[in-house]
């Protein structure tokens, strides 16, 4: 089944130069419906994370996620939400495959490089929150 995910290549990746090669390797996998750089504010960070707040990680998460401009894509593909998962590798790079964008490209679980929604619903919200239906292309 044709579906769309979101996926952010995360502060640490663009800030260490990997966000080309990220993009790359996602291309070859995945049509990119729209795509954007920018700069998360503290309020857009809480509020995209928001199924997180509470949790130990969130505060350090926002403040992470607002520390360098990313670069968010819509993804279209066959079963894209979990083929694009699959991609990422595990949230834990120790965890995570070879060959997968978190085995290669991140430091830690909590600067691990790539987001990538987990659910069709989530995806739904997760894409329109950064790109209106006219930037879908
Ligand atoms: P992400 O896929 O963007 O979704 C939530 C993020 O929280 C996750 O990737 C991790 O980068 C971050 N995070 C930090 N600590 C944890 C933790 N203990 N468990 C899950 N996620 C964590």
């Amino acid at each position: 089944m044709k579906q769309r995910t979101l996926s952010i290549v995360k502060p640490d990746a663009v800030r260490a130069g990997n966000a080309g090669k990220i993009i790359a390797e996602i291309e070859s996998h995945f049509r990119i419906v729209a795509m954007r750089k920018l700069q998360l504010s503290k309020a857009q960070a809480a509020a995209f994370y928001a199924v997180h707040a509470g949790k130990p990680f969130y505060n350090d998460l926002v403040e992470f996620m607002t520390s360098g401009p990313v670069v968010v894509m819509c993804l279209e593909g066959e079963d894209a939400i979990a083929n694009y998962r699959k991609l990422m590798g595990a949230t834990n790079p120790e965890k995570a495959e070879e060959g997968t964008l978190r085995k290669k490209y991140a430091e830690s679980m909590s600067h691990n490089a790539v987001h990538g929604s987990d659910a069709p619903e989530t995806a739904a919200v997760e894409v329109a929150f950064f790109f209106p239906g006219c930037d879908l292309i």
